[in-house]
């Protein structure tokens, strides 16, 4: 199994276009690398992929890999994509993905109604963008071979959905995170977890590979960077630092390999020089970065 990381970051991506906070002024002067936004591509052979979340940089991340060129005149080697949540960066891509090129969209029954519900998703015609209804804790095959399995994790619904539904966390359809079998090997793609609960330990227990939500380093990141007044809590993400944060809960895991992901510009992580890298390194975590290939 292979999974190319196309998007490393958190919605806005380093650096984000109306920010120069520390790690978004350092990407600009070529100091850091620059990230674009949160996804994940996933094949069995090299040949045939499904990309996990379309990200509204999904054009440029499928040019810049010689893996996603077509081999045909019309076509791509994107077979499926699947959604774990409505936020925007992560279904805006799909209206990228609308030049009439048959695949398979997976997402909830609460994710599908947000894009039914909008005209503009039209673009992906019917019958040739097939919808398809993933049930939780059910696996399907977006390719074959490869089996992915939908939960429900702790997540809040999209931020332009909080006006009518609420900015509370809940369970349920409109946040998972997947897991991923083929050929012998397992790996869990969690970008967005509000918490992270004993059952979640137990679920991702003896796993070959875990992507997880890296978005902010401490809770109240964005408040003290000054950007904004959220916290991570308010936002569905977990903090990775502090007392039941991503570093202690996991400290007894046995994972093959662990991957922050979906990592906010204002994150401290991003920084070669910081503790908090180091903190986060000496508990056996890596930080993505576009491109960066994994093989299992
Ligand atoms: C999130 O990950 O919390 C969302 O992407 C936020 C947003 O939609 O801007
Ligand atoms: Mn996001
Ligand atoms: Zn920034």
């Amino acid at each position: 199994m292979i999974l190319t990381v196309l998007g490393a970051a958190a919605g806005g991506g380093v650096p984000q276009w109306n920010c120069a906070c520390r790690n978004c002024s350092l990407a600009r002067a070529g100091l850091l690398p620059r990230m674009t936004q949160s996804s994940v591509a996933v094949s069995l052979d090299g040949t045939e992929w499904v990309v996990l979340n379309a990200s509204p940089d999904i054009r440029a991340q499928l040019a810049a890999s010689p893996r996603f060129a077509p081999s045909v005149l019309r076509g791509s080697p994107v077979k499926a994509v699947v959604v774990t949540n409505a936020d925007v960066d992560h279904i805006a891509g799909l209206l990228s993905l609308r030049e009439g090129t048959n695949f398979d969209l997976w997402a909830s029954v609460e994710t599908h109604a947000v894009l039914s519900a909008d005209a503009v998703f039209g673009v992906m015609a019917e019958g040739t963008v097939i919808r398809r209804e993933v049930a939780l804790d059910i696996g399907f095959g977006p390719l074959p071979g490869l089996v992915v399995t939908p939960f429900a994790v702790p997540g809040k619904v999209a931020l332009f959905l909080e006006e009518t539904m609420g900015t509370g966390h809940r369970m349920g359809g409109q946040t998972v995170g997947l897991e991923i079998s083929g050929n012998g090997r397992r790996a869990f793609y969690i970008p967005g977890s509000a918490d992270v609960p004993d059952w979640l330990l137990t679920r991702v227990e003896g796993a070959d590979l875990l992507f997880f939500d890296g978005t902010v380093f401490d809770d109240d990141e964005m408040v003290r960077e000054g950007v904004g007044t959220k916290t991570g809590s308010r936002m569905g993400h977990v903090a990775i630092g502090g007392p039941g944060g991503t570093l202690e809960r996991f400290s007894g895991s046995r994972i093959g390999r662990k991957i922050l992901i979906h990592i906010n510009n204002t994150n401290p992580i991003l920084r070669p020089d910081s503790p908090e890298r180091e903190a986060v390194l000496a508990a056996g975590w890596d930080v993505a970065q576009d491109g960066m290939e994994v093989s299992l």
